[in-house]
């Protein structure tokens, strides 16, 4: 067996369960990304990553028609590098399809190069459609020095 498969961490992967929205946020701030516009909506297609009861890992999908905002995708610390953002963004990708989403968008400061990995490739922030431009992430809460990525899951 490769190093690779035997540091794999099996997380178990579910939506936010009631009452869980402070935890969920919790995991995102420590992660250093922003928590201010996370909305009921925003939860409701929010994926998480656990290891028995506890909140490991976070992703989120903001909608806006067949284009979807990738975000809050965080893992903490402690179960970093054992490929567990990898199977949140495999997850939200499986999700956004069946939510007839054909393209995804993100904003990152730090993670250009692992999203690239990912198949996501670098775009001019103004390349994006309006309707993900119209977000907060892209509006206010992210600096203009985060940079645009995209990828087609069609
Ligand atoms: C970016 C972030 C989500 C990555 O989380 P992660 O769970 O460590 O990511 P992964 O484990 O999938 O991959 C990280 C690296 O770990 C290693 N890795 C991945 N899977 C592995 C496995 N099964 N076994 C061993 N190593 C593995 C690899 O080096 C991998 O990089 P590569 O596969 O692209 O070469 C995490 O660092 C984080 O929360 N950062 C802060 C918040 C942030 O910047 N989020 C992005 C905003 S869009």
């Amino acid at each position: 067996m490769s190093e690779r498969s035997e540091k794999l961490l099996p997380a178990t992967l579910s939506g936010v369960r009631p009452g869980e929205g402070p935890a969920v946020t919790e995991v995102i701030a420590q992660c250093g990304l922003h928590t201010e516009d996370i909305t009921a909506e925003l939860l409701r297609n929010t994926i998480l990553a656990r290891k028995g009861p506890r909140i490991i890992g976070t992703v989120a999908l903001e909608v806006s028609g067949s284009f979807g905002l990738l975000r809050s995708l965080a893992v903490l610390e402690k179960f970093r590098g054992q490929g567990v953002a990898r199977q949140l963004i495999l997850a939200a990708e499986k999700s956004a399809r069946q939510m007839g989403i054909h393209t995804l968008y993100l904003l990152t400061l730090t993670a250009e190069k692992y999203l690239s990995r990912r198949g996501f490739e670098s775009i001019e922030r103004s390349a994006a459609p309006d309707g993900i431009q119209d977000t907060a992430e892209f509006k206010s809460l992210c600096p203009d020095s985060a940079v645009c990525m995209k990828k087609s899951i069609a």
